[in-house]
């Protein structure tokens, strides 16, 4: 029988879960404490911006299989598995801050009329499924396994593929402790069933640290090619070729071996440092992870002082074209964005920015203010300053060119598809100089040369 189903948060993980859980055949009620977010979902419209997520909450509100509603308590008590997808935050000492989490969980227990199951969706340190078991026990009196059990089911989703991860994962990972909820998880995941995915039950610690053990190698494998970009780059070697031979060893895949100016977004910079949280919590030395998040910030740095130095060494009164402001391309997200630490350094050394991102600039704009849901991006001590100049000297711009116009250099920070097919010879007209940056490496360097500028990319042979 198809089971009932809350969804309590309605952020990124939390929506996609509840439209797709839907269109699986389940009944969904997405739970958050704001109602206008409610009523902006009820009514068809996403609260945030994801490839064919509109048409699929269209589809399943339209069912009647799914709705959103701010009584928490009351989805609830009718609901047969509650999905936990709150946020979880970091905290200033890089712990993951879990009290969303937990108030959710005194809120189950508080509700817990009838056995559920809950599910972890939220990325949440090891051990914290056993305290959510714990709050719910004490909350309730109930006793885990019988008058409730407790699921890991960590998320992979990438931003901008959601929609299409969550229907084509590549595994599915189940933390469970008892048959119970085994078959109420096999229920509602059935579908997935004809694509043949792939199904790991585990218990709840393996279910939590697979999530952070995969980011923490993804974010290592983006990190050594980065560093390995930079030693090319100095022994006159090109990175590309040699991400290509490394990935034609089937042990290695040519999988994010792609080198840039640094990770971002929502999870690899999270997760990288919750994992070295933890093993300082579990006295477990984690240095190989704790120097990829300094390498990683390094990145980001060493980007954004290449950029002075291609510029002739300083860019005081210099205009600068900042090209992509989000953390990827195909997102609006600008969390820990590479962008944010080089129009910090540009601003900080006195240029004229002239920034440009095709989806990314509203939450940009308040990230450099410091406000907004995003303000976190910014060393606060020079907030103040940076937001001084910011109003003075950071200029957004309404496309690539009018970004280009006058400027003595630009930088690509974001790999936009607008940007790879970029118009040199317009480009060329545009701009005062003749210095290019490809951060992302997306453009050929022989036709950016052959248009007369000074082309550098991060570990690539100059051409010529
Ligand atoms: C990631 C994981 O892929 C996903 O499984 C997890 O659930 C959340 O974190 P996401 O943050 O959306 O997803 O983006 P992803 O496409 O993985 O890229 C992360 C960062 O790494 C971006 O800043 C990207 O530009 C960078 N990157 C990725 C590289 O610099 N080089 C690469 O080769 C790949």
């Amino acid at each position: 029988m198809a089971k009932k189903i809350a969804v309590l948060g309605t952020g990124y993980v939390g929506l996609v879960t509840s439209v797709g859980l839907a269109d699986f055949g389940n009944t969904v009620v997405g739970v958050d404490l704001r109602q206008d977010i409610v009523d902006t979902l009820n009514g068809g419209t996403p609260t945030i911006y994801e490839l064919g997520l509109e048409d699929y909450l269209q589809r399943n509100l339209a069912t009647g299989r799914l709705t959103f509603t701010s009584a928490g308590g009351a989805a609830i008590r009718e609901a047969d598995i509650v999905f936990l997808a709150v946020g979880t935050p970091p905290a200033a000492d890089g712990h993951a801050d879990l009290s969303q989490v937990e108030a959710a969980a005194r809120s189950i227990g508080e509700n817990l009329t009838a056995y559920k199951v809950v599910v972890t969706k939220s990325t949440v340190p090891v051990g914290t499924n056993r305290r959510v078991q714990q709050i719910i026990a004490e909350t309730s009196g109930a006793t885990p396994g019988e008058g409730f059990s407790v699921a890991s089911n960590p998320e992979f989703l990438r931003e901008g593929k959601a929609v299409q991860d969550f229907f084509h994962p590549d595994r599915i990972v189940l933390g469970v402790e008892d048959d119970n909820a085994r078959r109420y998880l096999e229920d509602i995941y059935r579908a997935l069933n004809l694509i043949q995915t792939p199904f790991v039950w585990c218990n709840l610690e393996t279910a939590e640290l697979i999530k952070y053990a995969s980011n923490a190698f993804l974010a290592t494998k983006i990190t050594f090619i980065n560093q390995m970009a930079n030693l090319a780059e100095a022994a006159g070697a090109d990175i590309h070729t040699i991400a290509r031979s490394m990935g034609m060893d089937g042990r290695i895949s040519p999988k994010f071996l792609h080198p840039g100016p640094g990770y971002g977004g929502s999870c690899f910079p999270k997760d990288t440092k919750a994992v070295v949280a933890t093993g300082d919590a579990l006295g477990v030395d984690m240095s190989l992870i704790r120097e990829v998040v300094h390498a990683n910030n390094e990145q980001k740095r060493i980007t954004a002082t290449k950029l002075v130095r291609l510029m002739g060494g300083g860019v005081a009164g210099k205009t600068v074209a900042v090209l992509g402001l989000a953390f990827k391309a195909e997102t609006d997200d600008v969390r820990e964005s590479p962008a944010i630490e080089i129009v910090q350094e540009l601003l900080r050394q006195g240029a004229q920015v002239r920034a440009f991102d095709p989806e990314g600039i509203e939450n940009f704009r308040t990230a450099v203010l410091g406000e907004g849901p995003f303000g976190g991006g910014l060393d606060p001590q020079l907030r103040g300053e940076i937001a001084d100049a910011a109003a003075q000297r950071l200029l957004y711009c309404q496309d690539e060119f009018a970004a280009l116009e006058g400027a003595d250099g630009m930088i690509i920070v974001t790999e936009w598809n607008a940007f790879r097919n970029l118009d040199l010879e317009r480009a060329a007209q545009l701009m005062t100089g003749r210095v290019i940056f490809d951060a992302r490496n997306v453009l050929d360097p022989a036709q950016a040369q052959r248009h007369g500028f000074t082309y550098a990319g991060v570990g690539r042979v100059a051409p010529g």
